[in-house]
């Protein structure tokens, strides 16, 4: 017993200057980037939120609901900073160089799948209001969001989708998103400099339920119209799990929220 605690102790001084997952042990902060949410969260007793970031990313951890409330602050820096930005170019870049290798037929048939929000089109200004993903998700404050049309582009994201259309793979988008969103989706991607697409499919009524079902089926029905999925990105592992995947599939970092 003494000796895990003593254990445990080593960890802490070794790692301190890291944020820790766990609220007895959390140095006081020098600044807060902005108030703490007051609820919602759970905690995850004992690791670190970079082991927790991992943990997602790598789909180990699964059907989780919010970022853990201590992890909020980290979350919100790799956000903000300069690592989301790095692994988001290190994705687009393999994705880029793996196009390129292609043997494409040329007959408009090689398309590449992209989901749409933290994929090509980022939340951020509104998760930045709303705890990063620590705070339940609010589909009310969220559809406001979406209504505005305003969702950035992932600057990186945008640079393979030119890369992409100079190489001749025609884009479709697919997202969970409502088919009653149409309308300012489309002209979010415009604005953000998506300006063509060969399809932009969105969530019908009948297709409510698990977005790992929908997409799939989507994904199958554009093959059996001939269409060759070169390439799949997505935030989400619903994005690219499931059947009729594609010929390779890209993850693009997301530790704010998951879709099933
Ligand atoms: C996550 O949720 C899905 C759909 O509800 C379920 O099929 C799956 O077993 C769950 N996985 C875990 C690890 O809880
Ligand atoms: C969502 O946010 C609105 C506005 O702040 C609030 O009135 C509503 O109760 C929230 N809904 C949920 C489910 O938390």
């Amino acid at each position: 017993m003494e000796a895990l605690a003593l254990l445990f102790l080593t960890t802490i001084l070794a790692t301190s200057h890291a944020s820790h997952v766990g609220e007895a042990l959390k140095p006081l902060p020098i600044h807060l980037l902005r108030p703490l949410t007051g609820s919602g969260g759970h905690h995850v007793h004992g690791i670190l939120c970079t082991s927790w970031r991992l943990a997602v990313e790598t789909n180990n951890i699964r059907n989780w609901t919010t970022v853990p409330l201590s992890c909020e602050k980290y979350v919100g820096h790799y956000m903000l900073g300069d690592l989301y930005r790095k692994d988001s170019k290190v994705v687009a870049d393999a994705a880029a160089i793996y196009a390129a290798s292609l043997k494409l037929k040329g007959d408009g048939k090689d398309i590449w799948v992209f989901d749409v929000d933290e994929t090509v089109l980022s939340n951020l200004p509104y998760f930045a209001k709303h705890g990063f993903g620590a705070e339940p998700f609010n589909s009310t404050l969220s559809n406001e969001w979406v209504d505005l049309g305003k969702a950035p582009p992932l600057p990186e994201s945008l640079k393979l989708y030119k890369k992409l259309l100079s190489l001749g793979i025609k884009v479709v988008f697919l997202t969970g998103r409502r088919e009653v969103k149409r309308k300012i989706t489309e002209k979010n991607l415009k604005n953000a400099g998506f300006h063509t697409w060969e399809k932009v499919i969105l969530r019908l009524p009948e297709e409510e339920g698990a977005a790992i079902v929908f997409k799939s089926n989507r994904r199958r029905i554009l093959e059996d119209k001939g269409y060759r999925i070169v390439g799949n990105m997505g935030d989400q592992w619903s994005d690219i799990l499931g059947t009729n995947v594609g010929q390779r599939t890209f993850k693009v970092p997301d530790p704010m929220y998951y879709i099933s």
